[in-house]
């Protein structure tokens, strides 16, 4: 007799078979759609390809899967090589019109556990299984897929030469799993010690951004009081674009709370270790806000990849610990950066920067001598 189970599910997302293809395939962002199952890669790659190996544990199932084939847009072929499941699967994309036909198919799988060869025999068939399963992948698909967020993440050198400071904003909110997959971006920065020392507050509620804003606008005005009456900003002021710049500074000062998210930044003092003393003081500052930086630089840098701008902003300093209170943040846990995230309202340009080799650029590899040394 033979013990093999055929079963399909499908739907119908509106989006094309290309980004419906290219989500399946993105194996380390499966946590964003597909909350039932927990899925772990067995390799070092982002995206699957033929031969790609991962775990699955979900509604009373686990196993070990293997890519065993792909149709680029139209089909990736899985078989189930270990655990409560044995046999081939596959996803199957159909393009008609703007819409897609997404198909999971398991085509003769066979059960590879007394308790599910009980519970397949018992009438508790793989439908069940599969309902649970796939109904709440196709939920998640179509959440992502139809809410816009790019799941691909784009190509990393377009988002660094990219990363524009977007200081106008579209009033589009942001979706839940874009800012979850920006804010895990973030988190897998490095640190000292890995210590990982961060919180990152996404601030959604009006109220709360009307009253940030505020503090920032006032900072704001005291640095460019400061600035004018020193004359700080001597050394860049005849550049082009200085005037563009200081205007885009005041707009999002003066709109800050227009920002469907305002994101901080969060330095926990406590868990720098040696770097400070116990008492909210930073005692190694390079180490300390090195640990926190680069999680802001990939936080951006994720955010671009998505569509979403952000600006990195430290101005609001002179104010910090009033935000903190007003906002309740403990005193030993320091705001580093305020980070604005929205749609922009215009396309992302490639930045503008000092060329490399120009004048004060190093790019020699030979040892500085200082002047007037012997060698
Ligand atoms: C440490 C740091 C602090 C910054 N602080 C602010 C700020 O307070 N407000 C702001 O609007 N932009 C701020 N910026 C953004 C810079 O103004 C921006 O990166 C720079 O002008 C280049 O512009 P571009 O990214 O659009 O090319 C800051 C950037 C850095 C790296």
């Amino acid at each position: 007799m033979s013990d093999s189970y055929f079963h399909a599910e499908e739907a119908v997302l509106r989006a094309p078979a290309r980004r419906c293809y290219e989500l399946v395939l993105a194996i380390r962002r499966y946590a964003q759609w597909w909350q039932r199952v927990q899925f772990e890669p067995l390799g070092p790659e982002a995206t699957l390809r033929p031969g790609s190996r991962y775990r699955f544990t979900g509604a009373q199932l686990s196993g070990t899967m293997q890519v065993s084939g792909m149709k680029p847009w139209r089909r990736v072929d899985l078989h189930c090589i270990a655990g409560d499941l044995l046999g081939p699967l596959s996803w199957e994309f159909t393009q008609r019109g703007n819409s897609t036909v997404v198909r999971y198919a398991y085509r003769g799988v066979e059960p590879n556990s007394e308790s599910l060869r009980r519970a397949f025999t018992a009438g508790r068939g793989l439908e069940v299984y599969s309902d649970m399963l796939q109904g709440d992948a196709f939920v998640g698909m179509r959440h992502v897929l139809e809410e816009g967020l790019d799941v691909s993440g784009g190509d990393v050198f377009e988002a660094l030469l990219t990363l524009r400071s977007v200081r106008r904003f579209r009033p589009d909110a942001l979706p839940d799993a874009t800012l979850r997959a920006i804010i895990e971006a973030a988190t897998h920065a490095p640190s000292a010690r890995n210590a990982q020392p961060w919180y990152f507050l996404a601030v959604r509620d009006a109220d709360v951004k009307r009253t940030i804003a505020a503090l920032y606008l006032g900072a704001w005005q005291q640095a460019q009081r400061y600035t004018s009456e020193i004359d700080a900003d001597a050394d860049i002021k005849d550049r082009p674009d200085y005037p563009r710049m200081i205007r885009s500074v005041d707009v999002l000062a003066t709109h800050l709370d227009s920002a469907p998210v305002i994101v901080l930044a969060l330095l926990d003092t406590s868990q720098l270790g040696p770097m400070a003393d116990g008492r909210g003081t930073i005692l190694a500052p390079q180490s300390a806000y090195a640990s926190i930086f680069p999680a802001v630089q990939n936080l951006m840098l994720a955010a671009r990849g998505l569509g979403v701008g952000s600006t990195l902003t430290t101005v609001f300093s002179s104010v910090e610990a009033e935000m903190r209170a007003a906002v309740g943040i403990p005193p030993h846990v320091h705001i580093a950066a305020l980070i604005p995230l929205g749609y922009p309202r215009r396309p992302f340009t490639v930045t503008t920067r000092k060329p490399v080799g120009g004048a004060r650029t190093i790019v020699s590899i030979v040892p500085l001598r200082r002047s007037g040394g012997k060698n």
